[in-house]
């Protein structure tokens, strides 16, 4: 029986193309600045992004927790959406390691911050308060669906910054998908931000890596931060060669991985009891399904060889590069099979 891993797009591995970039890729010690690879991807992303400078790290949570010291003072406050990855899944690195306060203000189900709230959580110059110190955004927003800000909600959220002069941190970890999504290139969501990071091994199918963009100042400040995170890395241009391969060549096939999850949002909506939750706008599904505990639907599917996870109260699935339309039909015929078997 084939494994039809839909658990999320970070179980892709590196295409025989890409694992060649990796085998020929010239290298160097990068925390000496000497990884032509590296030099490569960084100056590849920054274009792309139309930043000045950028940075390759280990991990999204790298990136987001660098940018957030590079952009703060120990003691300031960052006003994150209630939703967002950095305040769920970041095992509290801005708490912990930054000393940082997270101010979560509510993303509605768009994944949008509500601008009054934001407008509210801005401190006031009063000594009793936490200086407010930078605002995030995620963008595609994971927990809300994997839904896509536009170019006007980016403005939206800069504009309310900009009152107070508050830079704006975006975790673009799918930001490519973002851009797809609205068929614009990603440097046009990029615009309104100061920062944005992006992730290497999510839709773009790298074995590892995010990279964090912005001005040379802001670059500079993150590579020492970066540093006192464990993250200077020496030949990294095994990891930055499938960077660069990938901005070349794993951009515009996420379109196909669209295409599937609404394939795949559209079979799992006929099937008795299910309910998507919502409707997907990029690679992420979701859905309820009546009458299950989902833990154990969970683990009914793997069983019959699709996986996939319970994000409490609801059942992710992913498309991503390895998934091909054949296998979202497969795992449809599988999960009404045991949907409908046990209604
Ligand atoms: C929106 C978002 N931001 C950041 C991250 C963190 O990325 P990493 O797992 O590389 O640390 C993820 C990971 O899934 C994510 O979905």
């Amino acid at each position: 029986m084939k494994i039809i891993d839909l658990r999320s797009d970070t179980v892709t591995l590196p295409s025989p193309e890409m694992r060649q970039a990796i085998a020929e890729a010239e290298l160097g010690d990068d925390v000496f600045g000497d990884d032509p690879t590296v030099n490569r991807l960084e100056a590849m992303a920054a274009e792309i992004m139309g930043k000045e400078a950028a940075l390759l790290t280990t991990s999204g949570t790298q990136s987001n927790l660098t940018a957030m010291l590079a952009h703060c003072q120990r003691g300031d406050e960052v006003i994150v959406g209630d939703e967002a990855h950095i305040l769920h899944y970041e095992a509290g690195g801005a708490f912990a390691l930054g000393g940082l306060g997270l101010r979560p203000v509510r993303n509605d189900d768009q994944g949008r911050l509500n601008l009054e709230d934001v407008r509210s959580a801005i401190r006031g110059r009063d000594i009793h308060f936490p200086p407010t110190g930078l605002i995030c955004v995620e963008n595609t927003h994971n927990r809300c669906g994997g839904s896509v800000l536009s170019e006007d909600d980016l403005a939206a959220v800069r504009d309310v910054g900009a009152e107070h002069s508050l830079p704006l941190h975006m975790d673009g970890a799918r930001l490519f998908n973002a851009a797809v999504t609205l068929g614009v290139p990603a440097s046009h969501l990029a615009r309104y931000v100061d920062s944005v990071a992006f992730s290497l091994c999510k839709g773009l199918a790298c074995p590892v890596g995010s990279v964090l963009c912005g001005t040379q100042d802001f670059v500079a400040r993150a590579r020492r931060f970066r540093k006192m995170l464990g993250g200077g890395m020496r030949q990294a241009g095994i990891i930055a060669a499938a960077g660069v391969y990938a901005l070349a060549h794993m951009v515009d096939r996420l379109a196909e991985d669209h295409e599937n999850a609404q394939v795949l949002a559209q079979g799992l909506s006929s099937i008795p009891g299910i309910s998507l939750a919502p409707p997907p706008q990029s690679d992420l599904v979701f859905f309820t399904a009546e009458g299950w505990d989902l833990g154990e639907l969970v683990h009914r599917l793997c069983q019959r060889g699709v996986l996939c996870l319970d994000e409490g109260g609801r059942i992710r699935m992913v498309t991503h590069y390895g998934i091909e339309r054949h296998d979202v039909e497969e795992a449809l015929v599988r999960i009404r099979e045991l949907v409908a078997t046990e209604a």
